[in-house]
C-alpha cells in the first residue's frame, strides 16, 4: 500500500461519531450522536483539522465518498494475534480450547519467521477488517511482541500489547519465569513503550497461568512504568472460575486475585467478566479498569451471556471486542450484532448508537485515548473508515427502506460485514483499500 498522501485531504461523505454516551436509552433519545450527512472531514497533516458542510478551497485534495458512511476506526479492545491460526475451531469449551488447539498454535511463535509472518497477517486483516487499534495478545515469546509491535508501527497503528506472562499450567514451550519474564517484559518496555502510537501492556494471560509471584513482578512493573496497560482474562468460564477459586482460596472471587495483586487500574482491560457478582463491579468502577466484553467469542466457546446493563449500573466501563479465536471474526461490525443478540437473550435492547460508540468514542475513553483516537474532534489523529452501507442487492433493499439513521445504522450493524469497507486510513494514510491488488484477506 502507498504510504504518501497529500497533506491536506478532504473527505466528503456522511460522518457519524458521538460526542457523548448514547447509554441505553432508546434511539430517538439517544444522546451524543453526531451525525453529519454529506459533509466534509478535513485532515490536515494525519489530523482531524475539522467538518464543515461546504466545499473546502483547492488547498485541499478533495476526495468524493459521497453515499458512503465515515465512522472513526474500530477500536478492538481485546484480540490474540496468533489465534489467527485457530480461529473456527470445533467442539470445545475455554479450557479444553486452549489445551487443544491455541497452546499448541501459540507454540509455533517462538520461531522469528513464523512470529513475523503472523504479525504481517494479522495487522493487515485488522485494517481490512475497519479496526485501525487495538489491544493484542501475542504470545508468551518476547520475538512475537517484538513482531507485532514493529508491523503496527510500519503502518503508523495505535497499538496497545505485551509478552504474554504464563508461568505455570501451560504446555512446554510455553512457559516463562518470573526472572525470564521480568528481563523480556523490561526490554521490551525500553523499546516500544511510548514510542509512536504504542503502548506497553502487562499481559497476564489468566489467573490459573501465572504464579503470585510472577503477578506481583507484573504489578511492580506496571507502577514502575507511568502509562502501561494491563490486560488479561476474568470470569471467562464457569470451569474457569471454579479452578482459579481452587488456586486462590483466599480471595474473595476471581477479580479479587488480580486486584490482590495490585494489577487493577484505569489502565486494566479485563476480558469477558460474565460471571461477575456486584461487589466484583463495584470494584472495577472504584479501580477504573473496563470490560472488554467479547459477545462472539461468548457465544462460540458457550461461555455465557454478558450483564452489559449490571455492570454499568454499578458504573463498570465495558468496551467491546472480537476475542480472536475465541471470537470468530475480526469484524467488529459482526461483533457488533452479536452484542445485540446477547443482551437480547437477557432482555435488553442494545441501540446502533450504544453499539458503534462502545467500539469507537467509548473504547477510545476507558482507555484514555480520547485525545487521538475515536471521533472526529478536531487534533485526534484521523484514525477514519470509509464505509458502504450496503455489498448486496438484499442489504440496498433493506437499506432503502429505512426511515431513520437508527434504522439504517442497526441494519447496517447487522447485515455487515468487513465487505462494506471502503477505505482504512491511519492518521491520514490509506491503509487498506477495497479493490486493491496487493490486499490480504
Ligand atoms: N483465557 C485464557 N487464555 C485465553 C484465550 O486465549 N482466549 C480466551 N477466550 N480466553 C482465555
Ligand atoms: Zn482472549
Amino acid at each position: 500500500m502507498n504510504a504518501t498522501s497529500p497533506r491536506r485531504i478532504a473527505l466528503r461523505g456522511d460522518l457519524l461519531d458521538f460526542d457523548a454516551d448514547p447509554g441505553f436509552a432508546a434511539p430517538a433519545h439517544a444522546p451524543g450522536v453526531r451525525f453529519r450527512p454529506d459533509h466534509w472531514l478535513l485532515i490536515d497533516d494525519g489530523r482531524v483539522a475539522g467538518v464543515q458542510a461546504e466545499e473546502p478551497d483547492a488547498g485541499w485534495t478533495r476526495i468524493d465518498h459521497r453515499g458512503r458512511l465515515v465512522l472513526p476506526g474500530f477500536i478492538d479492545t481485546h484480540v490474540h494475534s496468533p489465534q489467527l491460526d485457530v480461529i473456527a475451531s470445533y467442539g470445545t469449551e475455554l479450557l479444553e480450547w486452549l489445551n487443544t488447539y491455541t497452546f499448541p498454535a501459540e507454540r509455533r511463535y517462538a520461531d522469528p519467521v513464523v512470529a513475523a509472518a503472523g504479525a504481517e497477517r494479522f495487522v493487515d486483516a485488522l485494517l481490512a477488517h475497519g479496526t485501525t487499534a487495538a489491544v493484542v495478545f501475542p504470545t508468551v515469546h518476547k520475538v512475537s511482541a517484538d513482531a507485532l509491535f514493529a508491523s503496527a508501527e510500519r503502518r503508523g497503528m495505535r497499538l496497545v500489547a505485551g509478552k504474554v506472562l504464563m508461568d505455570r499450567h501451560a504446555p512446554d514451550g510455553l512457559r516463562d519465569d518470573v526472572a525470564s519474564a521480568e528481563r523480556d517484559c523490561v526490554d521490551l518496555i525500553g523499546r516500544w513503550h511510548g514510542r509512536g502510537r504504542l503502548a506497553y501492556a502487562l499481559t497476564v494471560r489468566f489467573a490459573p497461568t501465572s504464579t503470585s509471584a510472577q503477578m506481583d513482578m507484573a504489578a511492580d512493573l506496571l507502577a514502575a512504568h507511568p502509562g502501561t496497560y494491563m490486560q488479561t482474562h476474568v470470569a471467562e468460564n464457569r470451569d474457569e472460575v471454579r479452578w482459579v477459586g481452587e488456586l486462590f482460596p483466599q480471595a474473595r472471587s476471581y477479580l479479587d486475585v488480580y486486584h490482590r495483586h495490585r494489577l487493577l487500574n484505569e489502565r486494566a482491560v479485563l476480558a469477558h467478566g460474565i460471571w461477575l457478582d456486584d461487589t466484583d463491579r463495584v470494584l472495577l468502577r472504584e479501580t477504573g479498569a473496563q470490560v472488554a466484553h467479547s459477545p462472539s467469542s461468548n457465544l462460540f466457546l458457550g461461555s455465557g451471556l454478558f450483564d452489559w446493563l449490571g455492570a454499568e449500573g454499578q458504573g463498570a466501563q465495558v468496551t467491546l471486542a472480537t476475542d480472536v479465536g475465541g471470537g470468530t471474526s475480526l469484524s467488529m461490525i459482526r461483533t457488533l450484532a452479536d452484542a445485540y443478540k446477547v443482551q437480547a437473550m437477557r432482555g435488553v435492547k442494545l441501540t446502533a448508537y450504544k453499539a458503534v460508540y462502545g467500539a469507537t468514542r467509548g473504547a477510545a475513553k476507558a482507555l484514555h485515548l480520547a485525545g487521538e483516537i475515536g471521533s472526529f474532534d478536531a487534533g485526534t489523529l484521523a484514525d477514519v473508515c470509509v464505509w458502504d452501507w450496503s455489498a448486496t442487492p438484499l442489504q440496498a433493499h433493506r437499506m432503502s427502506l429505512a426511515q431513520d439513521l437508527h434504522e439504517k445504522l442497526f441494519a447496517w450493524m447487522t447485515l455487515g460485514d468487513e465487505r462494506l469497507l471502503h477505505t482504512a486510513y491511519v492518521a491520514g494514510v490509506p491503509r487498506y483499500q477495497k479493490d486493491q491488488k496487493d490486499q490480504g484477506t
